[in-house]
């Protein structure tokens, strides 16, 4: 496992490689955790793997948490060393932006809404980045945590207008044993706190079997999702958005993202369920399906 800091060191990299199996990159903020791990266990299986660590201040809006988040690149290293990725990237910031940014990305229509209402500019600074890294390290194929829904839906719009050369797989969220999405946030939360966050993922369990059992007006479902959340200190969102576009669904059927935030003081949390609703049931889903342009 090679750590490149620089431009140059990633370079000589890229065209010193000895394989002709894909490059997977799996970009990443550090403060690692099994759902990043996941994400690199997966990448293993499609090529050779790169892992960026990079904290990206032009997605934190001013008043976010970007000076307090949680930065340890020991650790990061620590916990990738057992999946062995042929190398970490992880320039400083100064390297990434080296001088003050005069074009950025300017996302699609998924970007309207949900996380994109409350969060102006984030997914443009999302984008940006991950278009920079896509240029830098010119992988075959990019994974990324499905529990960033809209994230990945914005950066497929990205890739597939902008005629971006890279497949995109999202990696299912991983759990803890009390359905808690993992997140690097999740470290920001007391015992207290971690306790009352579970009411997220009951939220959109209990949406889930409410679908099991018939139920198709999203109108009730959001109203089950909400009474569930009444743990929380503030809901900021609780929708029901079609996939891949992110639209208001006309219909409760194909591929549906149940999709909230919520803070549990001090953390602004977010959760979803990708789900596939049809007369034969419902089953999981992933964002980018085959027949979807940046899958
Ligand atoms: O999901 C993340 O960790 C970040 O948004 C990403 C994709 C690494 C871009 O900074």
């Amino acid at each position: 496992m090679r750590l490149l800091r620089t431009r140059a060191e990633l370079h000589g990299f890229r065209t010193g490689r000895a394989t002709d199996r894909p490059l997977v990159l799996v970009p990443t903020m550090g403060a690692l955790h099994a759902g990043h791990l996941a994400l690199v266990e997966q990448a293993s299986r499609e090529g050779e793997v790169v892992v960026s660590v990079f904290v990206n201040p032009t997605q934190f809006a001013p008043g976010e948490d970007y000076d307090a988040y949680p930065r340890d690149l020991d650790r990061d290293l620590q916990a990738l060393a057992p999946l062995a990725p042929s190398a970490v990237f992880a320039p400083s910031r100064a390297e990434m932006y080296p001088r003050e940014i005069s074009v950025s990305v300017v996302p699609g229509p998924a970007a309207d809404g949900l996380c994109g209402a409350s969060r102006p500019g984030h997914f443009s600074g999302v984008l940006t980045v991950v278009l920079k890294l896509l240029n830098l390290v010119g992988p075959d194929v990019a994974v990324f945590g499905r529990k960033d829904a809209q994230q990945c839906l914005v950066i497929g719009e990205m890739v597939r207008d902008l005629d971006v050369p890279v497949r995109l797989i999202d990696h299912p969220t991983v759990r803890e044993p009390d359905g808690l999405a993992m997140s690097s946030r999740n470290a920001y939360l007391s015992q207290e706190a971690r306790t009352r966050a579970q009411a997220l993922y009951r939220a959109l369990a209990t949406a889930r079997r409410r679908l099991e059992d018939g139920e198709r007006d999203t109108a009730v479902l959001v109203e089950a999702m909400r009474a569930e959340l009444a743990p929380v200190d503030a809901i900021e969102y609780v929708e029901v958005r079609r996939v891949p576009d992110l639209a208001v669904p006309a219909r409760t059927e194909g591929r549906l993202l149940l999709a909230l935030a919520a803070r549990v003081e001090p953390a602004r949390l977010i959760d979803n369920l990708v789900l596939e609703v049809s007369d034969a049931g419902v089953r999981d889903a992933s964002l980018f399906e085959q027949g979807d342009a940046a899958s």
